[in-house]
């Protein structure tokens, strides 16, 4: 639209020039044609007069002639040069007739001289030429007239006696008569009028002697029609008709000055430039106005598609998020049933295995444990996508644990793909659960190993972030410690890289990958208030960006991440557990580590029995519970028994379990082996 209308302004700019040149042009033509046509008409009606008066005058000669054929020059009637000469006056006002003998001597003449004035001589060329018998009749060159002063030419014939040459008779023509005339009829006082012999020599003319052209014909001595041309000699601009008296070798030509003709023109041109200006302006603001306005409506429209794709965007977001959310609670549910079968399973081969001798037996137990261990790996992986894994957050310093792991990654990267580790001097702690981080970092470098087949750098970088255009959008305000982990492999495509996050998405083959690994580090990541990024292209690598949040105290120096306490086997422990497999599990494993137990099937029985019991020394409470849940019980044991230390066990991380006013009381995830709760115990009972 913008683009039609600046070929529109260029349009305006041009189409208004373009008219104004074709109407200024077809004017100057039209205006050139008229007056030339005029001209022309002009022309043929001087030739006509000229022609007359030639006519005329010879019509006198041929009386003179006739008068004088074979008389000689005594028998000269005077009355008869009277005649003529009255009849010339009429002609053209002059009258001057002459005749001249055969020795060119002057024999009788109108003209009035003065006593001591000499005779004029008869025009020497002429009177050679009729002498000759050259001609019939000759048109001299003109000279000024002895009585008048006034220019002259005269037409001459020749006299005969018996045949032979007698002399010449010859009348004056007026050059001031026909140049009166002339410019009497002449549209400009700049337009000249000539007529000249075929030789060229100018017989008269009118108009301004410094413009007089000089006699020429244009057309060749016989030519007998009219001739328009244009000149531009001696730098003035004329043009010139030209035409050709029928019965003598005269012409008259007529040059027009084009200026005089043309001033009508610049007056139209001037008239024709104000109305193609003004047309052009005109245009030009409109279609300004136009433009603008255009431009504007593109922003707006512009501004109106963002704000659709940007609901589009947020619709679709909330498709996906809806949809995890979804995936999220079904996996969850089925996560949490099986860790409860998983810890009965697990607990009750462990039991047997424990009491078999026979090494085929005990074999097949193991590969049922090894099994059951897998199962339990799967299942803490659902429950960490669907935001369900139970977190132990506390201030960790992310480069001490990156460094923890290098020999660890050293060893899952192979020799092929080199290690580096970058990390900002200044690097804040974060609040994070450093297993469920190792578990990140670990499951990130065996994705960028399993993309590097022949080898490549895998780099782990630990930076300080905050919250702007560069963090990634859904993240609450604040200040974040930024994992990136980046690899040289093979990248991925838009489509899978679209989907990579997704649970369940591989490209790996069956038995290589579940495609729990991004899933779950998306879930864990944002169950402690973080966000992931994900940016990768075939043949260009993987950068994997994990904002995690700032812990606002330091970690302590001291802080390790897996402990090995020994247990020791004595106190009496009370358990609570509504699910029977569970209870009776838990407590056969705390006997077998030489604990007193004491079993509780619901919250209130546990708190009385506490009551009873002075020598119990630990709770161990189910969170997961009817009527009244572990924290519940919690809550009300640490009124009564503010001293005695609790463990919560729990498969999934209801948000009750960690709430903030019980935030010091351990959880003991499901499942567990026996070892991992004899660890457990013994820590509390320790402290
Ligand atoms: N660094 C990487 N380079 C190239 N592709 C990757 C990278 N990381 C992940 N992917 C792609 O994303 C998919 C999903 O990764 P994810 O870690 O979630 O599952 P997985 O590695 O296939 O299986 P597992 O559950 O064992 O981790 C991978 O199958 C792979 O196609
Ligand atoms: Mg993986």
């Amino acid at each position: 639209m913008i683009r039609m209308l600046r070929l529109l302004k260029i349009g305006a700019l041009i189409l208004p020039a373009l008219l104004f040149t074709l109407a200024a042009w077809k004017d100057r033509s039209e205006i050139l044609a008229r007056e030339e046509d005029d001209g022309v008409k002009l022309v043929a009606l001087f030739g006509e007069q000229a022609e007359h008066l030639l006519s005329g005058h010879e019509i006198l000669l041929d009386i003179v002639v006739e008068h004088m054929r074979d008389r000689g020059w005594d028998e000269v009637p005077t009355d008869l040069l009277h005649e003529v000469e009255v009849i010339d006056t009429r002609l053209d006002g002059e009258s001057d007739i002459l005749l001249a003998d055969a020795n060119g001597d002057t024999r009788a003449t109108t003209l009035h001289l003065q006593p001591q004035q000499a005779m004029p001589v008869p025009d020497r060329d002429c009177f050679l030429a009729l002498s000759r018998n050259e001609t019939k009749t000759c048109i001299s060159k003109p000279h000024p007239d002895p009585v008048s002063g006034s220019n002259l030419f005269s037409l001459s014939r020749r006299l005969e006696k018996d045949g032979e040459f007698n002399g010449v008779a010859q009348v004056a023509i007026s050059v001031a008569y026909l140049a009166d005339l002339w410019a009497s009829a002449t549209p400009s006082s700049s337009d000249v009028i000539t007529m000249f012999r075929s030789d060229g020599t100018i017989l008269a003319q009118s108009g301004t002697q410094s413009q007089a052209a000089t006699g020429q014909t244009a057309n060749g001595p016989n030519f007998s029609g009219i001739t328009a041309t244009g000149s531009s000699a001696a730098g003035d601009d004329r043009l010139t008709i030209q035409r050709k008296l029928t019965e003598y070798p005269v012409y008259i030509s007529l040059h027009l000055d084009k200026t005089a003709m043309l001033a009508p023109w610049y007056s139209n041109v001037a008239v024709y430039g104000v109305v193609a200006a003004i047309t052009t302006i005109g245009m030009m603001l409109a279609l300004q106005i136009a433009t603008r306005r255009a431009q504007k409506e593109r922003r707006v429209i512009g501004l109106w598609q963002a704000e659709v794709q940007e609901r589009e965007n947020t619709q679709e977001q909330l498709r996906q998020s809806q949809k995890m959310e979804s995936l999220g609670q079904l996996t969850g549910g089925i996560a949490h049933d099986f860790n409860n079968l998983l810890t009965v399973i697990i607990g009750n081969v462990g039991i047997v295995q424990g009491k078999v001798q026979d090494s085929d037996d005990r074999r097949m137990l193991r590969s049922a444990l090894r099994a059951g261990e897998s199962a339990v790996s799967l299942t803490q992986r659902l429950l960490a996508f669907a935001r369900k894994q139970v977190l132990q957050v506390r201030p960790v310093d992310l480069l001490g644990l990156v460094e923890g792991m290098r020999s660890l990654l050293s060893r899952t990267l192979g020799p092929d793909v080199r290690l580096t580790v970058f990390a900002d001097p200044q690097l804040w702690p974060s609040q994070v659960d450093p297993n469920q981080i190792e578990l990140i970092i670990l499951n990130l470098a065996i994705n960028s190993r399993d993309a590097m087949p022949t080898g490549g750098t895998l780099s782990v970088t630990l930076s300080n972030g905050e919250t702007g255009p560069a963090a990634p959008r859904d993240l609450a305000p604040g200040q974040y410690v930024v994992l990136t982990v980046s690899d040289t492999g093979t990248g991925m495509d838009e489509a899978t890289l679209a989907r990579a996050t997704e649970p369940f998405f591989t490209t790996k083959e069956p038995g290589k990958g579940t495609g729990l690994g991004l899933s779950m580090m998306q879930g864990v990541v944002s169950q402690l208030g973080g966000a992931t990024r994900l940016r990768s292209k075939p043949d260009r690598g993987t950068e994997v960006e994990l904002w995690l949040p700032r812990a606002k105290t330091a970690p302590r120096e001291s802080a390790v991440y897996m402990l090995h306490h020994e247990p020791q086997g004595d106190g009496a422990i009370l358990v609570c557990d509504d699910n029977t497999a569970v209870l009776e599990y838990v407590c056969d494993a705390l006997r077998t580590k030489g604990y007193q137990v004491l079993p509780a099937m619901n919250g209130r029985t546990a708190i009385s029995l506490l009551g009873e019991n002075e020598s119990i020394r630990l709770l161990i409470v189910d969170f997961l519970m009817p009527e009244m849940n572990g924290a519940a019980v919690a809550r009300e044991v640490r009124i009564l028994h503010p001293r005695l230390p609790i463990l919560l066990i729990t498969g999934n991380a209801d948000p009750e379990a960690t709430r903030s006013d019980l935030p010091d009381v351990p959880v003991l995830r499901k499942p567990f082996d026996r070892e991992q709760l004899a660890t457990r115990v013994a820590e509390l009972l320790a402290a």
